[in-house]
């Protein structure tokens, strides 16, 4: 017996009855397909190049090797970055340039020319749209990735397939093996009782859960847009398959799996069809077959959700689930500040979030390619007599530009005015008010529109966990209208944030005073501060800071002999933060100063990291 093979076999006996445990409380008594999937591990692990081998030998020995302050993530569309994956493999430079060593491509396998939700749709699990390229150009560009030390990130799609899927065409050929591997029914009787608990994603641009076919005369549940069909988990053929498509994937040397929309997973008749204990079992059968199969291979949950929907998703530290998850709430709140230029929410927030296992890793981010969903902690905002419909209404107003004295331009997404529940898109150039001063020509607003998003980079940096830029964001790229133009885009609005790369705009990064150029610095800047001091990793201390004014936050990092004192001031003119942190001399990391942590004076939009690193 080989190595490799001994290593497999133990790390399968170690797991197996925990593994068959999950597997049959979902399945009873499938031992058939039990046998089945573990074969097909066995065979994705003999598959499994010598060089990913030796990866996950590497990572296997430092299991912590994504954390502290090293990662940095971008996420972006081939096509609009670089057309296709070898325009990507050509453009590394300047992703290494941007400081980033973790790409998440927008999802490449291939769908359907019109109906696709951005990618969303899959069509086929094992081939790359043709449009981008193919698949071994996928694993070249993994292969290349690897040697500059850049891990690669995908989406798996788990949750539906397109209806161009070959399941779903057969499916509608009225073959009953793979309509088993929807959710199919002749008449309304049970989608209706069905909508009776499950709400909606998309309530204006795809209201309700079920699709009418006309030509099969049946429905089909459809929780996304119509033409993405959920699939039956409850069938063991389709765990199965999904199981073995995203081995295939991963085999191609795919670092990072981000889990698409997976509370949805698991549907139950009676139940929102959220986040059901099933859906964790899935989830820990999976990250149970990376650790037999390939364990360098991350899992990123895509769960946006309240916080206590979220942390689930993390497992138990016995038994752990993903290893990564998005501090989507933070990110959300982050957003209300802007508006409110009260920090009070987002400390409290800080908070709950400081107070996790450190183990725990977020992903922390100011925009990605969907929409903002305010979903804020309206329970602690009442107290202020702030409720939840008005204060939506407030910040959608605020975020596309129609409340008084606001520099944002954004536009809502999936707008109800039953229930006062708009969301949001923009780029973060736009909602900082670059767009609207650069249009208006107003030379002291841009000034500050740049400074408000350096800021807010600056503060995402400070969090504990993976900071990942959405790309366009490091040039202060602005929102893009030509989707209005585009009969199959123009009702979704997320397309607004999701335009083309400028390479033009990029290009005068180089030339000083630029609005690109001071972006792209500063941001670049504080990117490389964060690599280079240790207390900004995941195992520091962590704790907010009173400062004794409602628009500053005061964060504090504490590692070994550091100390980093953040402060942030979301208001437009200058305050000051009073704190007193009386322990000597600080250095700013950021201008070299060096100053006191007391009664510190920051300007409008300001960002102080002042750092003492002598600490006893
Ligand atoms: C995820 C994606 C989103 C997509 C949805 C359905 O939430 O981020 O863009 O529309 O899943 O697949």
């Amino acid at each position: 017996m080989g190595n490799d093979i001994k290593t497999y076999k133990e790390k399968f006996e170690k797991y197996y009855d925990e593994f068959k445990w999950l597997y049959y409380e979902l399945y009873e008594n499938r031992e058939d397909t039990f046998k089945k999937l573990c074969d097909m591990m066995y065979h994705s692990y003999q598959e499994r190049k010598a060089s990913l081998k030796e990866l996950d030998n590497i990572r296997s020995k430092k299991p912590d090797w994504y954390q502290g302050n090293q990662m940095l993530g971008m996420m972006l569309y081939v096509d609009a970055f670089a057309k296709n994956l070898t325009g990507v493999r050509n453009k590394l430079d300047y992703i290494e340039e941007c400081n980033v060593n973790y790409i998440h491509l927008m999802p490449l396998l291939d769908s359907p020319e019109d109906n696709n939700d951005g990618g969303y749709a899959v069509s086929d699990f094992r081939k790359v749209n043709p449009k981008l390229g193919t698949m071994e150009e996928l694993e070249q560009l993994a292969e290349e990735c690897h040697k500059r030390g850049i891990s690669l990130c995908l989406d798996f799609v788990m949750n539906h397939t397109s209806e161009e899927h070959e399941w779903a065409k057969r499916a509608r050929q009225g073959e009953k093996e793979y309509q088993d591997r929807y959710y199919f029914y002749d008449d309304n009787k049970i989608p209706s009782e069905y909508e009776k608990t499950v709400p909606q994603v998309f309530p204006t641009t795809a209201p309700g859960n079920f699709t009418w076919l006309p030509d099969i005369e049946k429905y089909v549940m459809t929780t996304f847009y119509p033409y993405q069909w959920d699939l039956n988990y409850q069938n063991p053929v389709v765990l199965n398959e999904m199981i073995g498509n995203v081995l295939n994937l991963i085999n191609k040397g795919i670092d990072i799996i981000r889990i698409d929309a997976v509370p949805y997973i698991w549907k139950q008749l009676g139940t929102t069809c959220r986040n059901l204990p099933q859906v964790h079992n899935i989830v820990r059968m999976m990250r149970i077959i990376c650790e037999i199969v390939c364990p360098g291979v991350l899992l990123l949950g895509e769960v946006v959700m309240a916080p206590d929907k979220v942390v689930p998703y993390f497992g138990t530290v016995e038994k752990p689930e993903c290893h990564m998850l998005y501090n989507v709430t933070t990110m959300a709140t982050t957003w209300n500040c802007v508006a409110t230029k009260d920090i009070r929410i987002l400390k409290q927030q800080m908070d709950i979030v400081n107070n996790l296992p450190k183990e725990y890793i977020f992903l922390n981010y100011l925009r990605c390619h969907d929409d903002i969903g305010w979903g804020l902690d309206y329970l602690w905002l009442m107290q202020f007599g702030i409720g939840e419909v008005s204060h939506k209404k407030y910040l959608n107003d605020f975020f596309i530009g129609k409340y008084p004295g606001s520099f944002a331009r954004g536009e809502l997404y999936n707008d109800d005015p039953s229930l006062g529940d708009a969301r949001l898109c923009g780029t973060t150039a736009s909602l900082c008010g670059i767009e609207r001063a650069i249009f208006e020509n107003k030379e002291a607003d841009l000034a500050y529109a740049i400074q408000l998003d350096i800021m807010l980079h600056g503060y995402m940096l400070t969090q504990s966990g993976i900071p990942v830029i959405y790309s366009g964001d490091e040039i202060g790229q602005e929102n893009d209208y030509m989707y209005h133009k585009d009969i199959k885009k123009r009702e979704d609005s997320r397309y607004l944030h999701r335009g083309k790369f400028q390479w033009d705009l990029a290009k005068q990064r180089k030339e000083t005073g630029s609005v690109q150029q001071k972006l792209f610095d500063s941001i670049s800047k504080l990117e490389k501060i964060r690599q280079s001091y240790s207390v900004f990793g995941n195992d520091a201390d962590v704790f907010t800071i009173e400062t004794e004014d409602s628009s500053i936050l005061g964060i504090v990092r504490l590692k070994g002999k550091e100390k980093l004192v953040a402060l942030f001031n979301f208001s437009e003119v200058d305050r000051t933060a009073w704190i007193h942190e009386d322990d000597g001399k600080y250095t700013d990391l950021i201008t070299g100063k060096i100053m006191e942590a007391k009664n510190v004076k920051i300007p409008a939009y300001g960002i102080y990291w002042m750092l003492k690193n002598n600490m006893a």
